[in-house]
């Protein structure tokens, strides 16, 4: 998010005055952009769906899930991609077009996958060969034929932290390309009544400025396309490259690239290599979240303790920290901030932004440039739309924060903050331990 939008002295996001969102709702506080994610659909409509034919694209939910982010989803029209029974429950509250789901993770369950064909999810994205045998049942039993997609592993890692590689050959993701396991898969797929083959997944990593493991990834699934055919007259009709797109969070990341940067290449290196196999070319599925939602969060949070270590450094603590963006602590993740109530003063000072966890890795960002700061300024800290809210977590029971809609200088609340009560709403003291006073 590069628009650092001031009005006065404060920080605007979206014609929303984010001091003002500050008093309203409290912080720490989520605020998500609608205004964003649909100039990031419109980008996947006018680039990629609309431009090629036998296309489809779906919101990686992971990145972010309420029910009225599905709502702004189905009214894009984009799919949505979920992984657990959880996201594919709250799709289900939001009277999410079932069609248009698809069902990922390397673990289902039985309740899980038999939730997916009772309510008839578009595609399920099977991940083993123990996934496929317990579906047939579930599919066997509701009466049902349901279609599949395999995830399989190409062997190539994406250019990223290695935590968010997925695609590289020794992962729990995916069915390995092994020829005995691949062949079984899809020959038992074949010889189903109940299950409809369709194609196949990959997903080769996240947050990528590069192309390259993409291209590396359909190289190997259009050899496997070609063997299929030629040894079990399988056909490939779909295939889904995944998501993975990057976005800029700092200066020191490239800028985000619009979606002809990715799509392009792919289109080309799929289209050229069925054409030189003889091979149809399949419907092309594409599944960006962080792309879509990344730059279209910030978080608000106030400023407390400020601490000046003689020489050393300052630390201004936040109200939050590690439970609402687990991201610096997991993955070194860097992130820029504007103290909102001083949007328009000059740097000054060097500061390291603190979480608020007794946890010595709860640390924001380091170093960050900032106007002289006080106690009480608002800290709004940019980017922060993809895999904060979803992975946040209670941490020293800390209640999670509110998240607000904004659009158009326009603020709904869409999930309230958690509170004290909240907390201790699944706990029970067993009867030998309740009468201890
Ligand atoms: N499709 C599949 C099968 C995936 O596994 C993922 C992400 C996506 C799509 C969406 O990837 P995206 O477009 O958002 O890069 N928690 C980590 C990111 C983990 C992503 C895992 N899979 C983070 O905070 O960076």
């Amino acid at each position: 998010m590069n628009s650092k939008n001031i009005n006065g002295t404060n920080f605007i996001f979206d014609n929303c005055d984010t001091v003002e969102l500050a008093q309203t709702f409290g912080t720490p506080l989520y605020v998500i952009s609608e205004d964003r994610i649909k100039s990031k659909c419109e980008d996947i409509r006018k680039n990629f769906l609309m431009k090629y034919p036998n296309t489809k694209a779906a919101y990686a939910s992971k990145a972010f899930l309420t029910m009225a982010m599905c709502k702004i989803i189905d009214r894009e029209g984009l799919g949505l991609d979920v992984v657990s029974g959880g996201e594919l429950y709250t799709a289900i509250k939001a009277n999410f077009p079932m069609e248009r789901i698809m069902f990922h993770g390397s673990n289902k369950s039985y309740e899980e996958l038999a939730l997916a064909v009772t309510h008839n999810i578009g595609r399920i994205i099977v991940d083993n060969v123990y996934e496929l045998e317990m579906l047939e049942r579930i599919a066997k039993e509701q009466g049902k034929k349901v279609a599949i997609l395999f995830r399989i592993t190409p062997g190539v890692g994406g250019n990223t932290h290695e935590y968010i590689t997925t695609g590289q050959k020794d992962s729990k993701f995916g069915i390995p390309l092994e020829k005995e396991i691949i062949e079984y898969a899809v020959r038992k797929s074949m010889d189903s009544s109940n299950i409809h083959l369709k194609g196949f997944h990959f997903h080769v990593g996240s947050q990528l400025f590069e192309i390259s493991s993409h291209i590396l990834a359909i190289q190997v699934v259009l050899d496997l396309m070609k063997n299929l055919k030629e040894e079990l007259g399988f056909i490939t009709e779909e295939l889904n490259t995944g998501g993975g797109f990057g976005i800029q969070y700092t200066d020191e990341d490239e800028a985000t690239k619009s979606v002809p940067f990715f799509i392009d290449p792919i289109m080309e290196t799929i289209k050229e290599g069925c054409n030189e196999a003889n091979l149809d070319m399949p419907m092309i599925i594409i599944e960006p979240g962080r792309w879509i939602v990344g730059e279209a969060g910030i978080t608000l949070y106030t400023l407390g303790a400020i601490k000046e270590i003689p020489n050393v450094r300052t630390y201004a603590s936040v109200d939050g920290g590690l439970p609402d963006n687990p991201r610096p602590a997991l993955y070194k993740a860097k992130y820029d901030a504007i103290v909102a109530n001083k949007a328009n003063q000059k740097a000054e000072e060097v500061v390291t932004i603190a979480g608020k966890c007794c946890e010595t890795g709860d640390i924001l960002i380091w170093d960050l440039k900032v106007p002289k700061v006080t106690s009480g300024d608002i800290l709004a800290v940019l980017n922060t739309g993809a895999y904060n809210y979803s992975m946040a977590s209670n941490y020293n029971k800390l209640p999670r924060p509110a998240v607000v809609l904004v659009s158009q200088g326009d603020a709904q609340l869409i999930v309230e903050r958690e509170k004290y009560e909240h907390l201790l709403d699944r706990e029970v003291i067993p009867e030998h331990l309740d009468n201890i006073q």
